[in-house]
């Protein structure tokens, strides 16, 4: 197996592709001010299932909401929260008005209950008729914390205690066996109840009795999805997850993290195509580059004086924020130095030495926390292709600038070009997210692990 390892293998292997859902208004802060975006889609449901419904007809495998339970990390003065109201809540009403899509959401190891995050789910996944995926973290951040009247806990006990809960959580799944539900109206027979048992397990961290009332979808149970990129997380994910939702600004770190991510996997007896590494995507598709520019200065440019202060530390040079309109000069770009502490400095330099004017190096995305596309269709699907191929990813999550039409664009623009190349699916393979993913069965716990 060791040469499964760093494999890009199988010539018919086509990428995965989510779309990250957060406040629903896109990956931009200005992106709640554009014009033609309705101010208050922080709370529109129907906003978010409209947004869903367009990922769903470019055939995506699944939309990833991502939560950081209860923290304000914007600025609330002119920023919207980065989070959905309530994620649950959210993929409940897409669950509804969608048929195909994997509804993917993160729910914290550290500030729930197993017994809450089991049923939720597992509920959501009957639902949908099986297109859920639980994103398993753990949380970090004191801000998270104070939510709940506590301090962050030390890393080996949010991963103990993650450890535990994920085992749990799936015990807790299996408890309702798979035959056990036989509704006969003529017989009476409701359930046959040997098949539906406690599971009793009591850990270091967290316990439940069980069983859970909840029979099978129709894929089982819930996906385990992980982000993170820590040992730690190797060691989760390598051990439970189907996908890893990641980020990374270059091929060889997305490389390196990908093959983290599998040799883990295999060091618990898994076969590590069946763990998928899927970093991050940012884009902004117009007509060609410039419209693309234009479109992210409207979207940001009020910001750029005060980013102007972070490239100058990514370039080690003096900028001046009042000279926007000017490319760098040769005096400055002989000096410049990308930042060893940064890895986004490689690619902003490579930017400013094409010419552009300080406006357009920052409105290329440059300090943004992905790789960041602005410009056409094809230049999104290059970067996808050329990761793909490399073996640094399996796949890629998207984050439009704004959702209300950058997600058509997508659609649309990019698409298209995949499946042209033969990189991307043209129709979904069946009706889960197991079948869309291509994990292998599994309902309770995994017997290898
Ligand atoms: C791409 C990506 C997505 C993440 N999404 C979430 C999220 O939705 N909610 C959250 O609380 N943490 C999220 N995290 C944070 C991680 O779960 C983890 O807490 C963080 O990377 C710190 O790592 P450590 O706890 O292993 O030290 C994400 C991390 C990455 C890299």
């Amino acid at each position: 197996m060791k040469e499964k390892l760093d494999t890009v293998s199988g010539t018919d292997r086509k990428m995965l592709i989510g779309l990250h859902l957060g406040n629903g208004y896109g990956s931009q802060p200005g992106a709640w001010r554009m014009p033609w975006v309705d101010p208050q889609s922080y709370t529109s449901f129907d906003s978010r299932v409209k947004q869903a419904q367009a990922a769903e007809r470019g055939k995506f495998q699944f939309i990833f909401l991502p939560d950081g339970p209860g923290a304000v990390i914007t600025d609330i003065a002119s920023e919207s929260p980065a989070f959905n109201l309530d994620v649950m809540m959210t993929l409940a009403a897409v669950a509804r008005e969608t048929s195909r899509i994997g509804l993917v959401a993160t729910g914290s190891t550290t500030f729930n209950e197993p017994f809450n995050l089991a049923r939720q789910f597992k509920a959501l996944d009957v639902m949908s008729h099986g297109r859920v995926g639980w994103n398993a973290i753990t949380s970090s951040g004191d801000d998270v914390a104070a939510n709940y009247g506590t301090r962050i806990p030390s890393s080996e006990d949010r991963y103990g205690r993650a450890h535990e809960a994920i085992q749990l959580i799936q015990a807790l799944w299996g408890s309702w066996g798979k035959e056990a539900w036989v509704h006969n109206q003529e017989t009476g027979q409701f359930a046959d109840k040997d098949k539906i048992r406690p599971i009793n397990l009591q850990g270091k961290f967290v316990g439940s009795r069980g069983p859970l009332y909840i029979p099978p979808s129709e894929q089982g149970q819930p996906i385990i999805f992980h982000a993170g990129g820590s040992p730690n997380a190797h060691e989760l994910a390598g051990r439970f997850a189907n996908v890893v939702i990641g980020a990374a600004f270059t091929i060889e770190d997305a490389r390196a993290q990908r093959n983290a991510f599998r040799a883990s996997a295999m060091s618990y007896g898994r076969d590590p195509d069946e763990i998928k590494y899927i970093p991050g995507l940012m884009t902004t598709i117009a007509k060609d580059r410039r419209s693309a520019l234009d479109r992210r200065i409207e979207l940001g440019g009020d910001l750029f004086p005060h980013k102007t202060s972070y490239l100058q530390q990514m370039l080690g040079i003096q900028l001046d924020p009042l000279r926007m309109n000017e490319p760098l000069s040769k005096a400055q770009l002989d000096a410049a130095r990308p930042s060893r502490y940064d890895p986004r400095s490689v690619n902003a330099l490579k930017i400013a030495k094409e010419g552009w004017s300080l406006r357009d190096i920052l409105a290329h995305g440059v300090i943004d926390y992905h790789p960041v596309i602005v410009g056409p269709g094809e230049e999104a699907a290059d970067h996808m292709q050329e990761w793909f191929e490399a073996g640094a990813a399996d796949g890629f999550w998207i984050s439009a600038d704004v959702n209300s039409d950058g997600i058509d664009a997508f659609v649309d623009e990019v698409i298209p070009v995949l499946q042209k190349r033969g990189l991307f699916h043209k129709d979904y393979e069946g009706k889960t997210l197991r079948e869309h993913l291509g994990a292998p069965d599994q309902y309770g716990l995994d017997p290898r692990v």
